[in-house]
């Protein structure tokens, strides 16, 4: 792997998709103890684009009947986050009474993904937790404990594996990092 550059940044390999992909296993385990033999049938809610990429891989690991839906939000400009989250589309199918697991590529600061919890909790869902790829534990700042995290990051900017900046790096197969 060599370092790669996207509009005017470059960005050096930073978690190869092997170690992904035992993360996204260890984490699909324990989804699967906590639904597996679920009368239900839970809802999984992936939060485009990002997480586009992390929920297939998640969903073929899940031994238990769920829909999927789609959501999708907007809070990151360039390379900060602007801290207004705004939906552009759906949620795509109705949660009221639903159990819910958000399925998110990356917490930061933590804005999108509680004011989506928030907003679902409005809409009637029976229950809503909130599965993540990464975690920037540094700089989330919300009391809201997270259900499910499949690796944590330090504080930095990256891309690849549905990350993007400004609309591209997502179809990176790995994790790069800023220079
Ligand atoms: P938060 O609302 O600050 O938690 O930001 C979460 C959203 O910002 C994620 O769903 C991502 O789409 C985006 N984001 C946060 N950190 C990064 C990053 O390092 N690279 C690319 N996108 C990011
Ligand atoms: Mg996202």
């Amino acid at each position: 792997m060599s370092s790669i550059t996207l509009h005017d940044k470059s960005f050096r390999p930073f978690i190869p998709y092997e170690r992904l992909e035992a993360a996204i296993d260890a984490v699909a385990e324990k989804i699967n103890s906590d639904y597996e033999g679920c009368e239900d049938v839970p809802v999984l809610m992936c939060t485009l684009n990002g997480a586009i990429m992390f929920c297939a891989e998640l969903m073929k690991r899940l031994r238990f009947k769920c829909q999927l839906s789609c959501i999708k939000l907007s809070s990151y400009q360039g390379t900060q986050s602007t801290g207004t989250v705004l939906t552009t589309l759906g949620p795509t199918c109705d949660v009221k009474g639903r159990r819910v697991i958000i399925c998110e590529d990356i917490v930061d600061t933590g804005n999108t993904i509680i004011a989506l919890q928030e907003m679902l909790q409005h809409q009637g869902a029976a229950q809503v937790r909130i599965c993540t790829m990464l975690l920037k534990p540094e700089v989330y700042d919300k009391d809201v404990p997270l259900d499910y995290v499949a690796m944590e990051v330090p504080n930095a900017f990256i891309v690849g594996f549905g990350l993007d900046y400004n609309e591209l790096g997502r179809n990176l197969k790995d994790i790069y990092v800023l220079e």
